[in-house]
């Protein structure tokens, strides 16, 4: 049986709905449209339009791996308190970041679509900017999230980095401190968990983000997305053999569809692990610094897990 949606739903609700269209059109849908367009451009007078925003791209190619190019006007639209309040997404802060420091914050879990992660990095829908004053945002995405038309510069206006070592250890490496750059930590193969009440994180051989911290002394903030995995119902994947198969709702009815559930997620960061700069790290020390923020990231969870409905006998299992 289909669940219609009501035919009278507030404004407020219809301009939520409209937001998170928005955003799963560019995420998935927009590469499609850009390209297509910029080819049937290409054989229109309008071709030099074509020409000209590649010529752009090559001439900017640096940007996504040298602390892209956050907007702030952008970053503030009211499209995103929308966004924020369809589900709604809200942003907990357990401690001050002082704005002297760099920081790599861990955000897990991953979810299908980082959503939480999403509006608190890359947007002001929950009003970062306000909570954690002198602190500059970025996002590390994957690569591909570049290569397509308008997309591209979407991605940076939201402060979107692309997934290199080398586009982390840039944006560490530059003068100016009080950057806090976010990265999923369980990527894309954490995204096969994304099952209502899962806590599995791919985390136990996630080192990389500990290496980068210790090279350039920047400190370590776990963050917990708490209902993120929530948004979607996915088939069942065990053999991760394939992309995540996952459903949510529909724009006018509530059975089946590619809209998230519109359910409470909330981001709570953590507070941070100092780090000691240390060009080269030895094992033992990327391992006992990778144990301690884990158990801070389990301490985060158990902290925070019973105000979100999670019951006492669940807890985060690292793999
Ligand atoms: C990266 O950005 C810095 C300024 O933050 C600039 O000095 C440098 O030239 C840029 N590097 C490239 C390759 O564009």
């Amino acid at each position: 049986m289909v669940k219609w949606a009501p035919l009278k739903i507030p404004l407020s609700r219809r301009l939520q709905t409209l937001a998170v269209l928005i955003y799963l059109f560019v995420f998935i849908f927009e590469p499609f449209v850009a390209v297509w367009i910029s080819i049937v451009l290409l054989f229109t007078p309008l071709a030099f339009i074509v020409v000209l925003y590649y010529a752009w791209v090559f001439y900017d190619r640096a940007t996504p791996k040298n602390g892209s190019r956050p907007n702030k006007w952008w970053r503030n639209l009211r499209l995103w308190k929308y966004y924020a309040d369809y589900f709604p997404i809200n942003l907990v802060k357990t401690s001050e970041l002082p704005p002297d420091q760099n920081y790599i914050v861990g955000s897990h879990p991953h979810g299908i679509f980082c959503l939480g992660a999403f509006c608190s990095f890359a947007t002001e829908g929950t009003g970062f900017s306000n909570k954690f004053p002198g602190i500059k945002p970025l996002i590390v995405t994957l690569p591909s999230q570049f290569y397509f038309p308008v997309k591209r510069e979407i991605n940076l206006a939201h402060g979107c980095i692309s997934s290199y070592a080398e586009s982390i250890e840039n944006v560490l490496g530059k003068p100016e401190k009080g950057t806090a750059i976010c990265i999923v930590i369980g990527g894309a193969e954490e995204a096969l968990n994304a099952h209502p009440n899962n806590y599995d994180l791919k985390l136990a051989t996630r080192k990389g983000f500990i290496k980068l911290a210790l090279k350039h002394g920047a400190w370590l903030v776990p963050m917990y997305n708490f209902g993120e995995n929530n948004a979607y119902d996915q088939v069942d994947n065990h053999h991760g053999t394939s992309p995540p198969l996952f459903f949510g709702r529909g724009i006018f009815q509530y059975s089946f569809g590619i809209m998230p559930y519109r359910t409470p997620i909330t981001t709570v960061i953590g507070k941070p692990i100092p780090v000691v700069q240390n060009s080269c790290p030895t094992k033992a020390e990327v391992d006992d610094l990778h144990a301690e923020y884990c158990r801070a990231l389990i301490q985060l969870f158990e902290d925070h897990k019973n105000k979100y409905g999670i019951p006492e006998d669940s807890h985060l299992n690292i793999y």
